[in-house]
């Protein structure tokens, strides 16, 4: 599960973004709140702006209508007006709007009532010359409508935003923080997730696939389990399978040993068997009475060669204890090499043999006891000597491992016919011989393998490409003398 390719970030690398910007929420409410305040803000000044300019054309049109009043009320008085002008002016000043009056008579100077600036709001002729010029007072502050209007704004605006807040929230804000958490359950290995599907249509479909995706994952997950389950059980099914192959591997080989015993052991019985028959004739001349008993005896000790073999061969079932007693035990090489090559010397014919032996200074004791070392060589020394049958040299070289120090290497090696390649792969195989009955059992080099296995070490057998047979055997070094 763990396994990336080089350059993904892990989950935690992932799950921990390091610069997160504001919420969702905070940034809606201030883009909203940006974009009511600067349209409201506009609509207000244009809606300020639009009643200011209303009500300033309907005071100029009062204005001029009071002017126009004042003007043709004189005009109808005639030659009174200018007594009750003031009268009349005082009236105007009554209405609040009005600030100061003005008639200007032809020829004369004006006369004036109330406050009076340089421009008149309203200017009306009279019918006799002269004019009627009306001022109104300045508008000072209090817009009450535009106040209310400001306030309805204001309002709205509120309203409005409130409104979007909770709508937005309701619809993607709140949705999308479920899915968020959900998928960081699903993020942390929970199977089983489902978000609620709701909001605006755009983030219910990203529920619903979220939702399925999970289901999948899920689906997954079961689906692998499961597989993990058929291997776990095909793999005890092999290891059941391997138990039963060695044990019908053991069955074999014991049969096939017993086959060998059978056939080994059978054939001298069967002459032993038919000399006897032939000894019993009381007729029989004394010296073939002899020769028969003689050959009986040769049978005989045949069949106890092969029996002392067998056991030997046997000792590779020696229990554990045994064989870590023997490899508790150190032996030096040379030594056991001499002591082989000397007990050979008597038992064969070697007239035409010469054994040369090489043995490098300074090695390491091996592990093991000396008579094993000592039968290993043997065994391998006996066989070649067969093998040469003539004229030849066995060359024994004691030597360090070429690429371990802890080792030592004994080659036996021989200037014989070398090893019939038809044998060579079941070489260190019981019973396997190319001798005739009689001179080899072919257990030699299964015992020389139980021997060299028991001290922990290996064998090998080749022929060398210039002629002869290479027997190597790599001999562990008593631990701290290498
Ligand atoms: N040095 C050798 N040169 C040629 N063949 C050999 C040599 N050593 C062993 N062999 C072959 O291996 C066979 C098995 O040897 P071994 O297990 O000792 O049984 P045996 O000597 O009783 O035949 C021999 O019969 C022989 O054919
Ligand atoms: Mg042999």
């Amino acid at each position: 599960m763990s396994r990336r390719a080089p350059g993904t970030p892990s989950f935690e690398e992932l799950s921990s973004s390091p610069k997160l910007g504001l919420g969702l929420r905070t940034q809606i409410v201030l883009a909203l709140s940006v974009a009511f305040v600067a349209s409201f803000t506009l609509l207000g000044v244009a809606t300020v702006r639009i009643t200011d300019r209303a009500g300033g054309i309907e005071r100029e049109r009062a204005a001029e209508a009071s002017a126009r009043v004042l003007a043709s009320a004189l005009d109808g008085l005639a030659e009174e007006r200018s007594r009750n002008a003031p009268i009349l002016a005082q009236a105007l000043l009554e209405d609040g709007s009005v600030a100061g009056v003005e008639v200007a008579w032809p020829g004369i100077e004006a006369d004036a009532w109330g406050l009076v600036g340089h421009r008149p709001s309203a200017v009306a002729p009279m019918a006799r010359g002269g004019e009627v010029r009306v001022h109104l007072r300045p508008t000072t502050g209090g817009r009450p409508g535009s106040d209310l209007l400001l306030l309805y704004v204001a309002f709205t605006g509120g309203a409005i935003l409130l409104l979007a807040y909770v709508a937005l929230t309701h619809l993607i804000v709140r949705p999308l923080s479920a899915l968020t958490a959900s998928s960081e359950r699903l993020a942390a290995g929970r199977s089983h997730v489902e978000v609620p599907v709701g909001g605006a249509a755009e983030v219910a479909r990203l529920a619903v696939s979220f939702n399925r995706m999970a289901a999948q994952l899920r689906a997954e997950q079961s689906a692998l389990e499961a597989r993990l389950g058929e291997l776990q059980a095909t793999t005890s099914e092999l290891e059941s399978a391997q138990d039963q192959l060695v044990r019908s591997e053991r069955l074999a080989s014991v049969g096939r040993l017993s086959a060998g015993v059978a056939h080994e052991i059978g054939n001298p019985l069967a002459a032993i068997l038919g000399l006897i028959e032939l000894a019993r004739d009381e007729e029989l001349p004394a010296d073939e009475r002899a020769e028969f008993m003689a050959r009986i005896q040769n049978e005989t000790e045949r069949i106890n060669r092969i029996i002392r073999d067998l056991l030997d061969f046997s000792r590779r079932g020696q229990d554990a204890d045994q064989a870590e007693g023997a490899a508790r035990e150190s032996s030096d090489v040379a030594e056991a090499v001499a002591d082989a090559a000397s007990l050979i010397a008597p038992q064969k014919d070697l007239g035409r043999v010469t054994i040369e032996r090489r043995v490098a200074d300074g090695l390491p004791r091996v592990q093991g006891a000396a008579d094993s070392l000592v039968q290993i060589v043997l065994n391998l020394l006996l066989n070649a000597a067969d093998a040469i049958d003539g004229e030849g040299t066995i060359l024994i070289e004691v030597s360090r491992h070429p690429d371990d120090d802890d080792r030592v290497r004994v080659m036996v090696s021989d200037t014989g016919p070398g090893i019939d390649p038809a044998i060579l792969p079941n070489l260190f195989e019981p019973f396997v011989t190319s001798k005739p009955a009689g001179e080899g059992t072919g257990l030699g080099l299964a015992v020389t393998l139980a021997l060299v296995e028991r001290l922990r070490g290996t064998i090998t057998a080749e022929n060398d490409p210039e002629g002869g047979a290479r027997f190597v055997v790599d001999l562990p070094a008593e631990p701290g003398t290498a």
